[in-house]
């Protein structure tokens, strides 16, 4: 396969928001995998973690959304501030029914941000909640002056308010976020975000709650109806290998279901397409961003698992759906200006999971690794006609590819989504002379191989040395069901 990278061609920035996380207070996501409280005998500063703490630090994340998701268009922030025995107990309805005490609050999620140096991304109440809720809630957060709320959080311990930049309304609020109709939600949206205020020199970038999937009716009445009172439109989109009511297993998959899970993963790309194509309409200086903050696969539970906790094993197969997602979200990079994988731990496809004082780094996890390398890169358009890989009567390209510069470095990552076939890929490299080539590839025995706690190694990326400069370029040695990152210098 022949492959043009034009290098001196650059076709946009790369928000490194693309690389984004979604925790929520659902199953062990905070309270377990990031949250063990001061008193664990479990490692930890200040209550969080440290396993997963430094991993995550690995990666460089750039923003953190919380509390949900579902949860929190039901969650009252002034629970979960205070002395910790002070704090009320709430039922987390949407997930499993369990108790909630309010021990991971604003301010220790504010401080998990400070640790891994990302940007906080809140969800405010719009479901059950109110505008003076939310409003005092940035209060809290952002006013360094003499005010209720202010006075309130010096009295909590924090003396200095933070910077919060990412202010979302409601989660989901065409569902579980009230079964609005977009009508009624953008004039929602209009009078919430009045009373989201900027205090000092902290700017809020407002995001608005977007559609379901395919739902273009939603995004043409919130652009028409409120786009010059936002930053962004969120946009929700899961991977699904069969549907609601069977979606299939995490690890027990034939090749066909293999390629469903893919396929549908492209289908990220028409729906982006076509959100953007509404949006243009009204925004065609394309201020308004589109933010995908939840995508990912979901899979029926593990077995003997609670339903309402979400807990799904990580295969290889779902490092080739991050990779696709990655691939679509660079090609975007002039609309989408952030994402956020659901979810960072022990849900949906978590980049980690833990049990107990263990923690396992999901193959999904080392794709975000790998990638990493493309956070405010500049996007790197690249010319390929990749050879299809079938499958009864569909097909998908076999190769997916994307690249980007930066400091002088050119990355591209490419996979392979053929579980059979290896290929040769001969890249024809314009504008640009490079003197070194290195890499790295993730790949494994099988396309349902995993890491479990006994053997946490199974899907690890190694050296790769399968790309070698010629006199004419570069040629990549690709091998089946793979992904590669080469960096050229
Ligand atoms: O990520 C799990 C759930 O999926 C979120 O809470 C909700 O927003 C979506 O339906």
């Amino acid at each position: 396969m022949k492959l043009v990278v034009n290098a001196d061609i650059k076709k946009g920035k790369i928000n490194r928001n693309i690389y984004g996380h979604f925790s929520e207070h659902l199953g062990r996501c905070i309270y377990g995998g990031i949250w063990v409280g001061e008193d664990s005998p479990i490692p930890n500063i200040d209550g969080i973690r440290k396993d997963v703490l430094e991993a995550l630090k690995e990666l460089n994340i750039p923003v953190l959304r919380w509390p949900g998701g579902c949860f929190a268009d039901e969650y009252h922030w002034k629970d979960g501030v205070g002395p910790k025995e002070n704090r009320k107990k709430m039922i987390n309805t949407h997930w499993g029914g369990v108790v909630e005490n309010n021990h991971f609050g604003t301010h220790e999620f504010l401080r998990l941000c400070e640790l891994l140096g990302c940007e906080p991304y809140i969800c405010v109440n719009v479901g059950s909640g109110t505008v003076q809720e939310a409003s005092e809630w940035i209060e809290y957060m952002t006013f360094d002056g003499e005010s209720p709320m202010a006075n309130w959080r010096r009295a909590n311990g924090r003396e200095n308010p933070w910077k919060v930049k990412y202010i979302g309304v409601g989660n989901e609020s065409w569902g579980c976020g009230g079964n609005m109709r977009p009508e009624y939600y953008a004039d929602e949206y209009r009078r919430y975000q009045t009373y989201i205020r900027n205090y000092g020199d902290n700017r809020i970038y407002r995001i608005a709650c977007g559609p379901n999937a395919d739902d273009y009716n939603w995004t043409e009445v919130l652009m028409r109806n409120a786009h010059w009172h936002m930053n962004g439109l969120s946009l929700h989109y899961y991977t699904i290998p069969h549907n609601w009511h069977h979606k299939g297993s995490a690890t027990i998959f034939d090749e066909k279901e293999y390629f469903i899970t893919l396929k549908k993963t492209m289908y990220m790309d028409e729906l982006i397409t076509k959100h953007s194509t509404i949006m243009d309409k009204y925004d065609p200086a394309k201020r308004v961003g589109l933010i995908v903050d939840e995508w990912g696969t979901w899979y029926d539970v593990e077995p003997g698992t609670n339903p309402g906790f979400l807990y799904q094993q990580n295969t290889l197969r779902d490092a080739l759906v991050a990779a696709i997602n990655f691939a679509i979200f660079h090609k975007h990079c002039d609309r989408v200006q952030m994402a956020n994988i659901a979810q960072t731990v022990n849900v949906l496809q978590a980049v980690i999971l833990t049990e107990g004082a263990e923690m396992v780094l999901t193959p999904t996890y080392h794709v975000f690794n790998m990638f990493k390398v493309h956070q405010d890169a500049d996007y790197i358009e690249l010319n390929y006609d990749s050879p299809k890989y079938k499958m009864d009567n569909e097909e998908i390209p076999q190769v997916v590819a994307t690249a980007s510069t930066k400091d002088g470095v050119l990355h591209i990552s490419l996979c392979n989504l053929d579980p059979h076939n290896d290929i040769d890929v001969n890249v024809e490299l314009r504008g640009n002379q490079y003197k070194e080539v290195s890499g790295t590839i993730l790949t494994a025995p099988a396309i349902n191989s995993y890491n479990s706690f006994e053997n946490k190694n199974v899907v690890a990326p190694q050296n790769f040395d399968g790309a070698k400069l010629t006199n004419d370029g570069l040629v990549i040695s690709l091998p089946a069901k793979s992904v590669v990152t080469v960096a050229l210098k």
